[in-house]
């Protein structure tokens, strides 16, 4: 059960096989941000619809969406082959209802839909991408279509030593309690953090720190119509856009 990283690749191609598991403890509002996600799909659990995953790692959105929607069809694309080989896995069961594609999502064609989701993604896109992504998102939404971003941004004042001091005091105990429980050790939680240190440091696990501010501001020049923040917890926050309705003519 223990993390034994051996792969010499990129950081989502070495922790490919430990991921389902271990990011849910590793990220403590990873696992309340995919419920609010699909809480938060503007659709009735009969309704038919069409949705796309941008950088699904290994589908567990898509899978959740698939499950709540019966009558909904996906794509879901992601970058990395490791990741894209346990989300085929994930979704076998639905694969007359999902395409799941390799493809770079800085530069990909993103297909028609009615919604369109990304989870723990757009922080590993560079922020001069990121204009041209929310377009190309926005222009494959049909009109009124939504856009769920759930991902860690920074929001406001940066957090003083009290509230950074009690975050990391929140995680320990997140850690603390999925070692009581059997979902992993304290040995493996230490590996994963270090080998993600090093990985870095490499230069093999890109992160950028975006504010929520830019990037609502640049969904709205995207050209969606209204974008909120409607969940946070800590930095991981979801962002809600809808696109403008179609103009009725006569
Ligand atoms: C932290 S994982 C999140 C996976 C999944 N969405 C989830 O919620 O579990 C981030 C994923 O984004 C993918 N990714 C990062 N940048 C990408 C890009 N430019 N195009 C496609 N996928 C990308 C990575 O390969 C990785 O699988």
């Amino acid at each position: 059960m223990d993390f034994q990283p051996t792969v010499s690749g990129e950081y989502f191609a070495a922790v490919a096989e430990s991921y389902d598991r271990l990011q849910p403890i590793l990220s403590p509002p990873y696992s309340k941000g995919l419920e609010m996600m699909v809480d938060l799909v503007p659709f009735d659990p009969n309704d038919t619809f069409k949705f796309v995953e941008l950088g699904c790692g290994t589908a567990e959105p898509t899978a959740r969406v698939l499950e709540r929607f019966p009558n909904a069809t996906g794509t879901c694309m992601d970058r990395e082959p490791e990741m894209l080989s346990l989300a085929r896995k994930k979704l076998e069961m639905h694969s007359r209802r999902v395409v799941v594609g390799e493809t770079d999502m800085v530069n990909c064609e993103i297909p028609g839909c009615d919604l369109a989701i990304s989870a723990k993604a757009i922080h590993h896109v560079n922020p001069d991408d990121l204009p041209a992504l929310f377009a190309r998102i926005a222009g494959a939404l049909s009109p009124g279509g939504c856009f769920i971003l759930f991902d860690a941004m920074s929001m406001g004042p940066a957090p003083g030593v009290k509230v950074s001091m009690q975050s990391s005091r929140f995680r320990q105990l997140h850690f603390q309690r999925a070692v009581a429980s059997g979902e992993a050790t304290r040995a493996e939680i230490d590996a994963r953090m270090d080998f993600k240190r090093k990985m870095k440091a490499a230069g093999k696990d890109v992160e950028y720190g975006h504010a929520s501010e830019d990037l609502i501001r640049t969904m709205d020049q995207a050209g969606f119509d209204e974008v909120s923040v409607v969940w946070r917890m800590f930095s991981d926050t979801i962002l809600l856009a809808f696109t403008p309705d179609a103009v009725r003519s006569g």
